[in-house]
C-alpha cells in the first residue's frame, strides 16, 4: 500500500514544491499539482504519472486569490475524494533590504502569499479533513522561521507561518489532523538559482555558513515532507523541521567564535 494514498502540493509547479510533488508520486500516491504556471505544472503531473502516481493533475491556482483556492479545494475532492495531504508550498523570495525602506505594495503581495496562501490552504483542507477525521497539513517555513534575516517582509511572514503551525496543530489534533512544516535552509530552486544569477544572492558566501558546506537539494526536502506526511510521523505534530545543512548551529557557533576564538595549545583550567 502507498505511503500517502493522495495529495495535493500547492505551489508544486516549480522547486521545493515539485520534488515533494515528485517524492509523493514516487511514494504511489495521488497528486494534484496546484500552482499558477500551466505549462510546469502540466509538465511536473506528467513526471508524476511516469514516475508512478496512479493519478496526477495540474490544477491552476493564484493563492492570492482566496476564491480561487476554494474552487481548487471542490476540483481536489471531485478528482480524488478529500487528501490525505496538503502541502502549502507557494511561495515568493524577497530581496534583501532595511526595514526602514520597505515598500508597502510589496509587502502587502508576500503577506498575501506567503502568509495567507498558507492560511487559506490550511483552512479550505483543514475543513474538508476534519469530514474525513484525519489528514496531514504541511507547510513551509525558512530559516526565516528562526532568525531575523534582513528581508522585512518575508521573515515575519515566515515567523507568522511557524506560529500558525502550532496553533492549527493544536486545534485540529483532535481530529486526526497533523500539522507540521519543512524549514528549508539555501535549496537550489528555480527561485532561488534565478536570485543567484541576478546576482542578488552569493553562492560561495552562503557555503560557508553552513556547516555541511553544501547547499539543500530539493530532494532533500521532499524526502523530510514525505516522512512528516506519511504514517512513519504518526506522533508528530506542530514542529518546524529545518532542513539546513546545518546553518542554524553553524550561524551562532561562528560569531561565538569571532569574539572567542581557540587557540592552538589553549588548554582548560
Ligand atoms: N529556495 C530556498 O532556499 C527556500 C528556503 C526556505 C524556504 N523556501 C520556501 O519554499 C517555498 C518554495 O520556494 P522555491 O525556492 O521552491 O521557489 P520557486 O522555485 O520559485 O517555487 C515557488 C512555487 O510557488 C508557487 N507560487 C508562487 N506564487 C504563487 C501564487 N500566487 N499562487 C500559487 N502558487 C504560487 C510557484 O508556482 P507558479 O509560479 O506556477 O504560480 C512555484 O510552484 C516557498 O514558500 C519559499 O519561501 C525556499
Amino acid at each position: 500500500m502507498a505511503e500517502v494514498a493522495s495529495a495535493v502540493v500547492i505551489g508544486g509547479t516549480s522547486g521545493i514544491g515539485k520534488a515533494i510533488a515528485l517524492r509523493l508520486a514516487l511514494a504511489g500516491a495521488q497528486v494534484i499539482v496546484a500552482g499558477r504556471d500551466a505549462a510546469r505544472g502540466e509538465a511536473v503531473a506528467a513526471e508524476a504519472t511516469r514516475l508512478g502516481a496512479p493519478l496526477a493533475r495540474f490544477v491552476a491556482v493564484d493563492v492570492a486569490e482566496p476564491d480561487q483556492v476554494e474552487a481548487l479545494g471542490r476540483r481536489v475532492e471531485d478528482a480524488m475524494g478529500i487528501p490525505e495531504v496538503v502541502v502549502n508550498c507557494a511561495g515568493i523570495l524577497q530581496s534583501g533590504k532595511h526595514v526602514l525602506d520597505q515598500d508597502l505594495a510589496e509587502d502587502e503581495r508576500i503577506w498575501r502569499i506567503n502568509y495567507r496562501g498558507t492560511l487559506v490552504g490550511a483552512q479550505v483542507f483543514g475543513r474538508m479533513m476534519k469530514r474525513a477525521g484525519r489528514g496531514a497539513i504541511l507547510n513551509v517555513g525558512s530559516l526565516a522561521s528562526f532568525a531575523p534575516l534582513s528581508l522585512p517582509s518575508y521573515t515575519p511572514g515566515k515567523q507568522a507561518v511557524q506560529a500558525l503551525t502550532g496553533i492549527l496543530a493544536a486545534e485540529l489534533g483532535p481530529h486526526g489532523i497533523r500539522v507540521n512544516a519543512v524549514a528549508p535552509g539555501y535549496t537550489l530552486s528555480d527561485g532561488l538559482q534565478a536570485r543567484i544569477a541576478a546576482g542578488e544572492r552569493d553562492p560561495d558566501a552562503i557555503l560557508d555558513t553552513t556547516a555541511l558546506k553544501k547547499f539543500v537539494a530539493p530532494q532533500d526536502v521532499a524526502e523530510a515532507a514525505l516522512f512528516l506526511c506519511s504514517p512513519r510521523a504518526a506522533s508528530i505534530t506542530g514542529v518546524t523541521l529545518p532542513v539546513d545543512a546545518g546553518w542554524l548551529v553553524q550561524a551562532p557557533y561562528a560569531h561565538y567564535l569571532r569574539g572567542n576564538p581557540i587557540r592552538k595549545g589553549q588548554q582548560d583550567e
